[in-house]
């Protein structure tokens, strides 16, 4: 039996997917290896193979705040996994019009829906979501506010595990707006859970949460100090438009202090690679030289966000099976 929000039944297995916050390392190991089994089908581009694994299931993709990435990985993943896609869209929809969240949310499960996929720019959106919607739907976090985006930070976890392996030896650095940044937060989770051997943080102490070292990480203001034999480094944008007030003074300075460059990189492990959940603003968190080089696996995080949103959408809707096993439709 689900109780309230949590994301688990009493078998442990995934009903919802809201945060990366209490769930055990072999679960998430486990969304890993699903995610593996998928990956030869999301890369097999133009000739796009699908799975049954959802085939009768409706997914409906509820966006109240902009996305590209997320919002089209969501949907490519949930079509080869044979499943129905509504992209409900907010601006034109029933809710800019006065109704209440959860009265499009009641009319939505009376067209037998079967899971949410959730954007909001409120933190808790999706939680909120997940407790009062029927209880055969699921629900799926894709970032609400600067709280929690579960499965970017698990498409991170598999672009690291395909180039390192094990996670235990690992220092990871992840570097700029921490303070606005949901997906930093699911990151330290995740990392910590599974185990690598440090994780810092490294941002101007105006974009740094006041606790930041009860998050399990180790802090630096200085770029080249906090990225020195680091194996993993991961970008982030300035969330400008959570600021409020002037935290930074320029983007040219911001850029001098904290942008990535080769010159600076140098100063990482050798065969360090470099990531960013996008979009890049590139000369503001990084050269172009830098995104574009060859540490830079950018666009490999997002081909894999396909294979882990397969793998968390049929784990919560309790259907995985090994992709290679099954025939294609
Ligand atoms: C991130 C987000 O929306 O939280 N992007 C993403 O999902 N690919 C990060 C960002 O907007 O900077």
């Amino acid at each position: 039996m689900m109780k309230g929000n949590r994301q688990t039944n009493s078998k442990g297995q995934l009903k919802h997917f809201l945060s990366i916050d209490g769930l055990k390392r072999d679960l998430l190991v486990e969304i890993l290896n699903n995610a593996e089994s998928f990956t030869s089908l999301a890369r097999q581009g133009r000739s796009v193979k699908k799975v049954p694994l959802l085939r009768g299931k409706t997914i409906t993709n509820l966006f109240f705040e902009s996305s590209t990435r997320t919002r089209t990985t969501f949907e490519l993943a949930a079509k080869r996994l044979s499943a129905d896609v509504l992209n409900l869209n907010i601006s034109t929809s029933a809710t800019s019009k006065g109704e209440s969240l959860l009265d499009t949310l009641h009319n939505l499960e009376a067209m037998h829906c079967d899971m949410f996929v959730v954007r909001h720019a409120s933190s808790g959106a999706a939680h909120f979501i997940a407790k009062h919607c029927a209880p055969h739907i699921s629900v799926i976090n894709a970032g609400d506010g600067s709280h929690s985006h579960p499965t970017q930070a698990m498409l991170d976890m598999l672009t690291i595990r395909q180039h390192k392996g094990d996670f235990t030896p690992l220092r990871v650095a992840i570097v700029g707006d921490i303070l606005h940044s949901r997906v930093a937060r699911s990151q330290v989770l995740a990392l910590n859970t599974l185990g690598v051997s440090e994780v810092r943080v490294i941002a101007p102490r105006t974009l740094l949460p006041f606790d930041a070292r009860a998050l399990g990480v180790h802090v630096y203001h200085d770029l080249i100090e906090g990225i020195s034999d680091v194996d993993v480094v991961i970008m982030l944008r300035l969330q400008k438009e959570r600021m409020s007030g002037a935290l930074l003074p320029t983007e040219a300075e911001y850029f001098k202090l904290y942008g990535l460059t080769e010159e600076k990189l140098k100063h990482a492990k050798e065969d360090v690679i470099v990531m960013h959940p996008g979009p890049i603003n590139r000369g503001v968190e990084m050269d172009s030289a830098v995104a574009d080089g060859k540490h830079s696996v950018i666009l490999e995080q997002v081909s894999n966000g396909i294979a882990v949103r397969m793998a968390i959408m049929s784990m919560c809707l309790g259907t995985h099976q090994d992709a290679d096993m099954e025939d294609t439709v």
